[in-house]
């Protein structure tokens, strides 16, 4: 397949030398059963490009699974990984089948490779050479047909000279090395990468297109991203959600951009916690976006009646619109409310239709005077009362609506008593 139908097929976004050098050892080696390790800095894209190769291979209507070796405690992993027999250790009541054995046919992708244990490295090197495995507590050879892909953040190297790994599986491993270079060296990347992901952010939280200023450019292209491309669509999600000026300045970016600690591998953190305030915030900035959507069609409804001078002759007209506005962005109070429009003391507005002019005219409500409530809880309550009923009280649906997970949702209709 050729490199651009690739990066089109896997969502891939660059077209530095050294990104198009990965892909094309990644479709090379794809086709073979060769093992690879994919090395590279948090967040550079090893998972993808492990994803890239199963998927390339004769092997892609098998299955896939990716497992941490940094994340499993080392008294399990064998376990996981090779299965055990009943009795196998205190609390192993029935057998268990290991990834090795469910993913026969198929490819696994050993991430944090530097974690596993030395004994785990000597069950993995068996089944490297021969693709026999023993199950933990059982004699009986089996044998199974599975690819290896690993992946490393730091360098492995490393943990063979300090005998934390096993030399002959590590050039076993390495039989192909594929490195995904940082992000600060396909700087040619970064800006196109940021259009991509604020534009898909754009759409999926339905906020206006975000733009950066020269220098703002200037500023993403010369940082260097010590959590890589996962840092940098962080940064877009959040500009997509927060930013009112849609037109980000280099001081706003710095904003978002940590002070360089000198540790390049920090990556940003995206715990369960991070993603659960980013969809309060979400609902909130929805919220004022919406208002904000308002008071604009409002100016410019008032403009349009400065504009063209019809005050008079279609003063009942305006008058609904401007109550059927008000009924739409829900003030509190009632909905009879009238207004009236006062012409301008300085009466000048010579066809320039600025906005500003409006500010000339006084809208007053002749029945009463009614204060819209900006508390955000208010409106909070009351957008999630409205999807709620829309959706007929189907809390996935009202949660999708609102752009909020359900568990969110969830916890505010406690929170909020609704
Ligand atoms: N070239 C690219 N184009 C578009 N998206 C990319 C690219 N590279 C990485 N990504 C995206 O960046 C994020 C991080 O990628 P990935 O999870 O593969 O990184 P990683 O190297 O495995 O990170 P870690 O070491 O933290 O596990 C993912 O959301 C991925 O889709
Ligand atoms: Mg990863």
């Amino acid at each position: 397949m050729d490199i651009q139908e690739i990066k089109q097929r896997f969502g891939i976004i660059g077209n530095s030398p050294l990104l198009n050098r990965a892909i094309n050892i990644a479709n090379q080696v794809a086709p073979t059963d060769i093992s690879v390790l994919i090395t590279g800095e948090s967040g550079s894209g090893k998972e993808v490009f492990s994803h890239i190769i199963h998927q390339m291979s004769p092997r892609k209507h098998g299955p896939f699974i990716a497992v941490n070796c940094g994340a499993i405690p080392e008294g399990t992993i064998d376990s996981e990984l090779f299965g055990h027999e009943k009795g196998a250790y205190t609390g192993a009541v029935g057998e268990r089948k290991g990834y090795f054995e469910t993913v026969n046919g198929g490819t696994i992708f050993l991430d944090e490779i530097a974690e596993m244990p030395l004994g785990t490295q000597a069950r993995l090197l068996r089944v490297l050479e021969s693709g026999q495995y023993i199950k933990v507590g059982s004699s009986k050879v089996e044998k199974t047909n599975v690819r290896v892909i690993a992946a490393t953040n730091v360098d492995v190297y490393d943990a063979v000279k300090s005998g934390k790994f096993r030399e002959d599986l590590y050039y076993r491993l390495n039989t192909v090395p594929l490195k995904i270079p940082p992000l600060r060296e396909r700087k040619e990347d970064v800006y196109l990468l940021f259009r991509k992901f604020t534009s898909d952010f754009t759409d999926k939280y339905r906020t206006p297109p975000i733009q950066l200023d020269d220098e703002a450019q200037q500023v993403l292209i010369n940082y260097s991203w010590p959590g890589n491309v996962r840092q940098l669509k962080n940064m877009a999600e959040q500009l997509a959600v927060l930013e009112r000026d849609r037109i980000i300045t280099a001081q706003t970016l710095l904003t978002y951009i940590p002070h360089e600690t000198g540790s390049r591998n920090l990556p940003m953190r995206v715990d369960n916690q991070h993603k659960e305030d980013f969809s309060e915030r979400d609902i909130l900035y929805k919220v004022l976006f919406d208002m904000k959507r308002d008071m604009v069609e409002l100016k410019k409804l008032v403009a349009d009646i400065i504009e063209h001078g019809e005050v008079a002759a279609n003063y009942s007209n305006h008058s609904q619109t401007l109550n059927q506005l008000y009924r739409d962005i829900e003030l509190p109070g009632n909905a009879e409310t009238q207004f009236t429009l006062q012409q301008p003391v300085n009466n000048n507005t010579g066809g320039n239709s600025n906005n500003n002019s409006n500010e000339a005219y006084n809208i007053t409500h002749e029945a009463e005077e009614v204060e819209e409530s900006l508390s955000l809880i208010e409106k909070e309550s009351d957008l999630i009362r409205k999807a709620l009923k829309k959706h007929k009280g189907k809390r996935k649906l009202a949660a999708n609506e609102l752009g909020i997970s359900e568990r969110t949702l969830y916890r505010k209709i406690k929170e909020l008593n609704l």
